[in-house]
């Protein structure tokens, strides 16, 4: 049986044409059990059990039920050009939608502050987070025991039903946000709390058209993904209406080709004149990231969100600051807008929230909450103002504030910062480095003076990583995939720094001169 691995896209023309130079090349590696190649016309892969090359009529019939269940009938020959096998650790997992390209190699059995185990008992440092989410680590105590007595006590309500946990996690977020914004909805997802946001801005204004950074994201669903604009746009039907763009300052590779490094700003007025020639009278919000994250870590100049007031203000537009990632330390203040000492209109929190439970918030005004109500707000889910995922932030705050954990962010994202510099320092494919707190990236280039983006050693590198036991996650926006996000948990040792930085620079040297590794 074929008891581990992959995805294969192989177009098999392609492989014949390129067979003598590929011979030995390693197509794709999802775990450190199989490998596979590209051969004569066919995909070979190696087996577990048997360390050797098997021919495609072999891999057939040892894989008789993964493959013949997915209905591939042969893999090589005329008539079979181009096709995708998988070879499935578990072939339940043929069962499964695939949402995002294809599924980790290995599924994952226990975690634990800033690793992930799999059931074999491979150790794999875990440098997202899971999605950005397990600030405090994976399955910190702390959230357990949260969990642990909801379950004793109350886990779900009917929606208008309230309890002790949310009536208190409430009263607690408003205590970490400025005035005026000083009331709380708890949600689940970070889309759904962006969402809500841009409805209640809409209400309160009349107004409708809204603003987005270009490399932004926001969610998923249908409303919020109309401004998300690194993705997600193409093959989903209409996108609202009024949604425009506004060039990203990154500084790297300036939008508007003025800037070389250090951006003044100059994409935001352009931004906004087109806004304004586009416009049909009816701006109602920007929506935008602290550090735009899944864009490629583009983190904006001091200052740039208080020319965006400015700009908004003199509009008679909201600013909504979407602080999925960025909120609860992630940058090394409690919030992004700290940096520039501006006060949004609404703040959207989530996956740093829970702890790795579905918790998200939205926070606004008194004047915008009662002036919403009164026209007869609805946004009623089932699981809106849940107790369980309430308890589990609840413990999130406590550990942040008691461990010092915004403060630990700061400091140990300096350290990160800092050793990936040494790795910019010998390797030319590193072209920049750059970040906030523990939200940093590392973006590949094919060389530092054309700066073109080094997509397939992204991919080369990642594979590599993960190979040697580090998970790091490489951010595909539009055409290009070829800058690293590293977001470890707040609580990571450095250490563990030390450790990812030892297995990326090996990864580098490994695909970059293979023979001397
Ligand atoms: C900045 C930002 N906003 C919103 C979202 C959407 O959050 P969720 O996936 O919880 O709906 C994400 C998710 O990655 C995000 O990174």
């Amino acid at each position: 049986m074929v008891v581990a691995l992959a995805e294969l896209d192989v177009d098999l023309d392609a492989a014949e044409e390129r067979r003598a130079r590929v011979e030995d090349e390693l197509v794709d590696v999802r775990s450190q059990l199989v490998a596979a190649k590209v051969g004569d016309a066919a995909v070979l892969v190696r087996l577990p059990d048997r360390d050797e090359l098997v021919a495609p009529e072999e891999l057939h019939r040892d894989a008789a039920g993964g493959l013949a269940a997915l209905g591939v009938e042969d893999v090589g020959g005329e008539g079979h050009r181009s096709a995708s096998y998988s070879c499935l650790v578990d072939e339940r997992e043929r069962f499964l939608i695939r949402y995002a390209g294809s599924f980790a190699p290995e599924p994952i059995a226990r975690a634990e502050g800033a690793w992930v185990e799999t059931a074999d008992g491979k150790r794999i440092l875990d440098f997202t987070s899971g999605q950005i989410c397990s600030t405090l680590g994976h399955n910190h105590p702390r959230i357990a025991a949260a969990v642990r007595s909801a379950l004793d006590n109350v886990v779900h309500l009917n929606s208008w039903m309230l309890s002790e946990p949310v009536l208190a996690l409430g009263e607690r977020l408003v205590g970490l946000f400025p005035p005026p914004l000083d009331r709380v909805l708890l949600l689940n997802t970070g889309t759904e709390a962006n969402e809500v946001a841009l409805k209640m801005a809409k209400m309160h204004t009349g107004r409708w058209e809204v603003v987005g950074l270009t490399r932004s994201f926001h969610g998923l669903l249908s409303g919020i993904a109309s401004v998300n604009f690194s993705m997600a746009h193409a093959g989903y039907g209409p996108v609202l209406p009024g949604a425009f763009a506004i060039p990203a300052p990154y500084a790297y590779r300036c939008p508007v080709r003025h800037c070389e490094g250090a951006c003044d700003c100059t994409c935001l007025e352009v931004g906004f004149e087109l806004v304004d020639q586009q416009s049909v009278g009816s701006l109602c919000a920007l929506v935008a990231e602290p550090v735009l994250s899944a864009g490629g870590i583009i983190v904006p100049p001091d200052g740039y969100f208080r020319r965006v007031r400015e700009l908004l203000d003199e509009r008679g537009m909201l600013l909504v600051l979407d602080e999925a990632q960025t909120g609860f330390g992630r940058l090394g203040s409690m919030f992004g807008f700290e940096r520039d000492g501006v006060v949004p209109d609404f703040v959207g929190v989530s996956k740093t929230l829970g702890g790795g439970l579905p918790l998200a918030a939205t926070i606004t005004s008194a004047a915008v909450e009662e002036d919403c109500y009164g026209k007869g707000f609805l946004h009623v889910t089932s699981h809106v103002s849940d107790p369980l995922p309430a308890a589990a932030g609840l413990a999130v705050l406590d550990v942040i504030e008691e461990e010092d954990l915004v403060a630990r962010s700061a400091a140990r994202g300096e350290y990160l910062l800092s050793r990936l510099r040494e790795l910019q320092a010998q390797h030319e494919p590193v072209g920049d480095v750059r970040g906030r707190g523990l939200l940093v990236g590392l973006e590949l280039v094919e060389d530092r003076e054309s700066r073109r983006p080094a997509d397939e050693l992204g991919a080369a590198v990642t594979r590599e990583c993960y190979e040697r036991g580090l998970s790091m996650n490489i951010v595909r926006s539009q055409a290009h995939a070829n800058c690293f996000r590293i977001a470890p948990p707040l609580t990571v040792t450095e250490d563990e720094i030390d450790l990812a930085v030892e297995i990326m620079d090996a990864s580098l040297r490994a695909v970059r001169e293979p023979a001397a590794a």
